[in-house]
C-alpha cells in the first residue's frame, strides 16, 4: 500500500488491476499533502533550466543539469518536509555520479517520485497572446513507461494570460479540456494528477481582477473534470496565488492576498478534492512563505482541503545562486535549500515567520 514507508530499500513499482488504483491514488493524494509537507517542482525542461543557469553563469550542459538536480535530491533530512518531488524526463532517467538512479534516491529518501507529462505551452491558433498546452498525443503509452519507472504522480501546466480582452472563453475552455483529459488518462494509469492551471503574474491587472479570472478558470475546469469522469479524491489543485499583476501600480498585502485567494477558491473548488498545492509563479520565497502561511494561519480550519506548496523557484532559486555550479558550494546550497523547505512546512502550520529567515533555523 501506499501507505508504507516509502524509503523501503526493496521498494519496486507494482503492477496493480485497474480496480486496484482507486484507493491506491486516493492515498497517495492524501499522502502528497499530509504531514505538513509539500512539494519540490523539480521539473524546469531544459531551455527553462538552461535559461536560469546562464543568468547565473553556469554552463547549460546535460551534465550540470545532473549535477545540480543530484545536489537536490542528495539534500540530507529533505524528505521531513518534502512529500512528492516533480521530474522532468531528463532527470528520471538520470543518477548520481555514484551510479544510484535519481529515482531510487528520492524514494529512499522518503519522497515520492511524480513527473512532468505535457510538452510545454505553445502558441494558440487564432488566439493572439495566449497559449494551449501539448502533450496529449501518445500520453498514454508514456504514463505506462513513467509507472513502470516507480513514477506515482504526474503534472501537467496551463497558462492563462492576463492582459486586454485576454484570457479568451476559447483559450480558458481549450487548456480545461486539455487539463481534463491528462487527469483521466493520469487515472486510468494509476498516476495522481496534479492539475495546474497557471494564471501568469506577468502585467497591470489588479488583484480584483486576477481573482476574477481564477474564478473563471477554476470553474470551467471543474466543469471539464466532472465532465471527463475525473476522480476528485485522486487529484492534487495545483494553483497560483490569487496576485495583483507585477507592475501593478497598486500591491496587496500579505493578508490581502491570503483572504483573496481563499474567498475564490472556496468558491469554485470542490471539497472532494484533498489537497491544493500552490506553485510559487516567481513570487520571491520569503514572500511564498509568508502568504502560505497567512492562508492557513486563517482558514485552516474551514478550509476544506490541505492548503499546500508545490514550489519551484520558491524553494530552489537562493539555492541555485549559491551553488553556481562550483562542486565547493553543494552542502551551503543544500542547506539553504532544507531551509526553504523547512519554512514552507512551517507555513503550512502557521508557524513560519520572519525569524526564521534571520535565523536560519
Ligand atoms: P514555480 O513555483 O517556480 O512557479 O514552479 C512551479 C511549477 O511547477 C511551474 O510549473
Amino acid at each position: 500500500m501506499v501507505g508504507r514507508s516509502v524509503a523501503a530499500e526493496n521498494w519496486q513499482p507494482e503492477m496493480e488491476q485497474p480496480e486496484m488504483n482507486v484507493q491506491k491514488l486516493i492515498e497517495t493524494a492524501k499522502m502528497l499533502v499530509a504531514d505538513n509537507k509539500g512539494l519540490l517542482a523539480m521539473d524546469e525542461s531544459n531551455p527553462t533550466c538552461n535559461k536560469r543557469f546562464a543568468k547565473l553563469g553556469i554552463p547549460q550542459t546535460e551534465e550540470a543539469r545532473r549535477a545540480y538536480r543530484e545536489l537536490i535530491i542528495t539534500t540530507p533530512s529533505l524528505g521531513e518536509y518534502i512529500s512528492g518531488a516533480i521530474l522532468y524526463d531528463e532527470t528520471i532517467h538520470q543518477q548520481q555520479r555514484n551510479g544510484i538512479p535519481f529515482i531510487k534516491a528520492i524514494i529512499n529518501g522518503g519522497i515520492i517520485p511524480g513527473i512532468k507529462v505535457d510538452i510545454g505551452a505553445k502558441d494558440m491558433a487564432g488566439h493572439p497572446g495566449e497559449k494551449i498546452t501539448e502533450g496529449l498525443d501518445g500520453l498514454r503509452d508514456r504514463l505506462q513507461k513513467y509507472l513502470q519507472m516507480g513514477a506515482r504522480f504526474a503534472k501537467w501546466r496551463a497558462v492563462i494570460t492576463i492582459g486586454v480582452d485576454i484570457p479568451s472563453r476559447g483559450c480558458i475552455e481549450a487548456n480545461a479540456q486539455s487539463l481534463a483529459r491528462y487527469a483521466a488518462l493520469c487515472q486510468e494509469a494509476g498516476l495522481v494528477p496534479i492539475v495546474e492551471p497557471e494564471v501568469l503574474m506577468d502585467g497591470v491587472h489588479t488583484l480584483s481582477r486576477c481573482s476574477e479570472v481564477i474564478e473563471e478558470v477554476l470553474q470551467t475546469l471543474f466543469n471539464q473534470l466532472y465532465t471527463q469522469r475525473v476522480m476528485l479524491e485522486g487529484m492534487i489543485l495545483k494553483p497560483n496565488m490569487v496576485l495583483p499583476g507585477l507592475t501593478c501600480s497598486q500591491q496587496a498585502s500579505v493578508d490581502e492576498v491570503a483572504d483573496a485567494t481563499l474567498n475564490r477558491l472556496l468558491r469554485a473548488v470542490p471539497a472532494a478534492v484533498p489537497g491544493i498545492a500552490f506553485l510559487s509563479g516567481g513570487q520571491s520565497a520569503e514572500l511564498a512563505s509568508a502568504r502560505l502561511n497567512a492562508m492557513n494561519l486563517k482558514f485552516k480550519l474551514r478550509s476544506p482541503w490541505a492548503l499546500a506548496f508545490s514550489f519551484g523557484r520558491a524553494i530552489q532559486q537562493p539555492a541555485l545562486e549559491l551553488w553556481q555550479g562550483q562542486e565547493a558550494n553543494v552542502s551551503k546550497a543544500q542547506q539553504v535549500l532544507l531551509h526553504r523547505a523547512k519554512c514552507n512546512w512551517a507555513a503550512r502550520r502557521g508557524e513560519y515567520n520572519a525569524r526564521m529567515e534571520e535565523t536560519g533555523a
